[in-house]
């Protein structure tokens, strides 16, 4: 078992540099499933989950290999698989993309149903709607999903998504990217990592316009060849880090970001108090004077990211005054209340609203690391908190953050990792 001990009430000082998005490299690499040749990608973040998805690729047959600490070449070519083990799938919510990715290279994949924190209910019946429109036959037996495409290629189709779908939006794109003709998108999610996937292929020979607005027209092509490409800033471990200074005060320049995709987050932080100035590819975060209550709503791109929900919730906890706070994408992403509770918090929960009760100050206490953001909520509510905060199931908050203590401690914070040895990890549910 790993915990973080954190003694808080440090205000941060220094910088803390960016890494690459977690949400775009558990697309992008399923992705270089398409690509006939080597692909080399840059800025890679090393995190659990991106490990888990490398390993995946390396079981389907491709040649995976480290260049540097933030580099890998990928080679699918010789890649003749399209079954992913159910041990290694049910680990990642990211697994959905192999589906889209075996699809078009191949016109068959089966893959296990993805695994899933528990933020409610996670269905894909929108993946599947637009591979069905590309006339695949989509059908789930013997704990598998089968997806075959008539005639062995798919065929591009015209889609309308019911519902604004990051993962749909992306997998669809990796399917049609080798499909027999064009295929669009209709109503389709428009975050960062859609455009750096839509860049991603297109750099390596797909023909794909209009990612980053809500329709999306993919001319599929014969074959993708290799090519080199970085991936864009985390815009959540910016987001992330950002709270962190304001709930635990001082000053942090957060570096290699990009500014406008963390506008969303940038808007709110100021409401409450917090000074942001943007320095090209950085912003200066400092809170030295109290925080103010506000109202946050959680939506799709560019709206205020579900992905900052239990962060921002953080920071509200230590603000003067009444917030409410509206969770607009997942059925139950309030998990965690209970452990802000443990530190003092006052929250009221009523379906996708919390109601927080400002307390300005919380105590430190032993909490969980409830799934990913939750995790990070809780370094944050510890960072600010009087006393001393242990943390465990920290694996989630690894899975997407690298490096975590390492960043914080580098300004200022004061916080441990513990390992105790005689403790098995409890099973490793992933999401993301
Ligand atoms: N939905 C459906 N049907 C579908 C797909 C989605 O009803 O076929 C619903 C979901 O239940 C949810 C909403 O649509 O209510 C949005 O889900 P979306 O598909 O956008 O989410 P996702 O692709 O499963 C990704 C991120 C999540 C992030 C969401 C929203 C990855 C691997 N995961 O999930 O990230 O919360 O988009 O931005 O990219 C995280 O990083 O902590 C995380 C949970």
């Amino acid at each position: 078992m790993t915990k973080y001990v954190i003694t808080g009430g440090r205000p941060l000082y220094g910088s803390i540099d960016i890494s690459g998005a977690k949400n775009a490299a558990v697309a992008i690499i399923p992705a270089a499933l398409l690509v006939d040749g080597v692909c080399r990608i840059e800025n890679v973040p090393q995190i659990s989950d991106v490990t888990l998805i490398l390993t995946i690729l390396q079981d389907l047959g491709a040649e995976v290999r480290t260049v540097n600490r933030t580099t890998v070449d990928i080679d699918c070519s010789h890649v003749r698989n399209q079954v992913v083990p159910y041990h290694l799938a049910r680990k990642i919510r990211a697994s959905y993309y192999l589906i889209g990715a075996l699809l078009s290279r191949f016109g068959s994949a089966q893959v296990p149903p993805p695994g899933g924190c528990d933020l409610g209910g996670r269905p894909i019946d929108q993946h599947i709607k637009g591979f069905s429109a590309m006339g695949a036959e989509v059908d789930v037996r013997g704990g598998y999903i089968h997806a075959v495409a008539s005639g062995g290629r798919l065929k591009g189709g015209q889609v309308y998504l019911d519902i604004v779908s990051v993962g749909a939006t992306m997998n669809i794109m990796i399917a049609a990217t080798l499909a027999d003709g064009m295929t669009v998108i209709e109503n389709a999610a428009r975050e960062p990592h859609i455009v750096d996937l839509a860049n991603f292929l297109n750099s390596m020979g797909a023909d794909i316009r209009g990612a980053g607005t809500d329709v999306i027209k993919i001319r599929g092509v014969d074959r993708l060849g290799g090519g080199t490409y970085s991936i864009i800033p985390d815009q959540i471990e910016a987001g992330t880090y950002m709270a962190a200074v304001a709930a635990a005060g001082g000053e942090v320049h957060i570096r290699n970001v990009i500014p406008k995709h963390l506008e969303c987050i940038t808007a709110k932080l100021q409401e409450m108090g917090v000074t942001i100035l943007e320095e090209d590819e950085s912003l200066l975060v400092r809170r030295d004077g109290p925080l103010l209550r506000t109202n946050v709503k959680t939506m799709p791109y560019p709206g205020f990211p579900t992905d900052m929900q239990p962060q921002i919730a953080a920071c509200l906890c230590l603000a003067q005054g009444t917030s409410v706070l509206t969770e607009g994408i997942w059925d139950n992403r309030y998990r965690y209340v209970d452990e802000f509770r443990r530190l003092g918090a006052q929250i009221q929960v009523d379906g996708k609203v919390a109601v927080i009760e400002g307390v300005g100050q919380l105590t430190g206490a032993p909490v969980r690391a409830c799934d990913l953001r939750a995790g990070a909520a809780m370094v944050i509510a510890g960072l600010a908190a009087h006393g001393v905060t242990e943390i465990d199931s920290v694996y989630h908050i690894e899975r997407g953050y690298e490096d975590i203590v390492r960043k914080l401690t580098g300004v200022g914070a004061d916080i441990k990792v513990v390992v105790t040895p005689d403790e098995e990890e409890e099973g490793q549910s992933n999401v993301g």
